[in-house]
């Protein structure tokens, strides 16, 4: 063979070694971008390396349905709320302590030989909207001490049908792996509502699934988690689920006293009027809930601002003369809660949101009982 030959060889060889190379990494590239959840993907691996991070994990295998959930983790930094910001519902934060927070963190003060203490499953906070339920989650979140998953159901669903199964597997493994846990599901009525023959196939074995490990978590006492659920459609939810909630709370619409509380909270830091009469505002709010309150509170404190900010603009409406060492605003007064804007006069029955509601929370905690 000639050595022009020999040279003709080794070049085709080569480019053909680097044509097959580069079909290589377009076939890769093409699949890649082929994939729907591709960026998802990436996105959920990203965080869980954040997440194992902070939760200080260096070497954890996680397969990328773990990954995905692993990014539904919240950290108590992250959360502003804690249980002295809630009012009114002392007695059921010292019940989810008893029952919640010290089981998961004590666990040797619960072992029984009978499997008759430990952590209750499921534990379910229902009532009417706007009532704190998942402030009291959040709060639980940041005050517990163990891994919060906040899963949406989203996250399970918003999927490519079929892998809604392994979503869900992954969500115990993790709980598992990172246990002691807390598994939170809002508005857990939309994801466990009562089975039905219409559901689609793939919702229904999604939700066995989930009941079957579930289960799982009941006969093996020394596993700590706990799934945690919040809803203010309790009747909606399938009893077999129910069942496995037994630790229930209900979340009513705060009476006088709770009222007082809540208020007391919301106005701590607030410059009141001497002789600003927080009873007489309590007597005004009956049927408000926690949510009502807050928006009526931060719409009255808005008034003074108002005012301060009309009496120092020009005609055209600039703000002037402003002196942020020395805001000489006024203090809150009652009347400021009934100034008759629409929304923030209590005497005004469509003025709050959960007037209504109070008579079919009042059937749905009947039924529950
Ligand atoms: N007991 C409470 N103490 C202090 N603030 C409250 C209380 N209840 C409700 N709020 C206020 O109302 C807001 C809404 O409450 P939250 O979201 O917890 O209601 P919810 O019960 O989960 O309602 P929904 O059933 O509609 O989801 C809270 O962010 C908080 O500002
Ligand atoms: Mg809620």
């Amino acid at each position: 063979m000639s050595p022009t030959n020999t040279k003709k060889y080794v070049a085709d060889a080569v480019l053909f070694a680097i044509s097959q190379v580069a079909l290589y990494f377009a076939v890769k590239f093409i699949i890649g971008s082929l994939d729907p959840m591709k960026d998802k993907k990436k996105e959920a691996k990203a965080k869980s390396n954040e997440v194992l991070g902070k939760l200080g994990i260096k070497a954890m295998k996680l397969n990328e349905y773990e990954e995905i959930i692993l990014s539904e983790v919240i950290f108590a930094d992250d959360i502003s709320v804690n249980f002295k910001q809630i009012g009114g519902l002392d007695p059921i934060i010292q019940s989810l302590r008893e029952s919640v927070i010290y089981p998961l963190s004590y666990p040797q003060l619960f072992k029984s030989q009978s499997g008759l203490l430990g952590v209750p499953k499921g534990v379910l906070l229902y009532g009417a909207p706007g009532c704190g339920k998942t402030m009291l989650a959040k709060a639980l979140a940041r005050e517990s001490g163990a891994t919060f998953i906040n899963l949406h159901v989203s996250t399970l669903t918003d999927k490519w049908f079929g892998e809604s199964n392994k979503l869900v597997s992954a969500v115990f493994s993790v709980a598992k792996k990172l246990q002691p846990c807390i598994i939170f599901i809002d508005e857990i009525d939309a994801f466990l509502r009562e089975r039905r023959s219409s559901d689609h196939e793939v919702t229904g074995m999604m939700k066995a699934e989930f009941m079957s490990l579930w289960d799982g978590l009941t006969t093996d006492e020394d596993t700590r988690i706990i799934i945690l659920g919040a809803t203010n459609r309790p009747n909606d939810i399938d009893f077999a689920i129910l069942r496995r909630m037994p630790k229930r709370f209900a979340i009513r619409l705060p009476n006088e006293e709770q009222r007082k509380n809540i208020l007391e909270i919301m106005l701590s830091d607030q410059n009141l009027e001497p002789d600003f009469d927080i009873d007489q505002l309590v007597a005004r709010t009956a049927s408000y809930s926690g949510s009502d309150l807050k928006e009526a509170c931060r719409n009255a404190a808005m008034i003074p601002i108002r005012e301060y900010m009309r009496n120092h603009s020009t005609p055209e409406g600039e703000l002037t003369d402003i002196d942020p060492k020395d805001m000489n605003i006024r203090p809150l007064q009652f009347s400021d809660f009934f100034v008759p804007d629409g929304t923030t006069n209590p005497n005004d029955s469509v003025s709050n949101s959960s007037g209504s509601s109070k008579n079919s929370e009042m059937l749905e905690q009947e039924k529950l009982d």
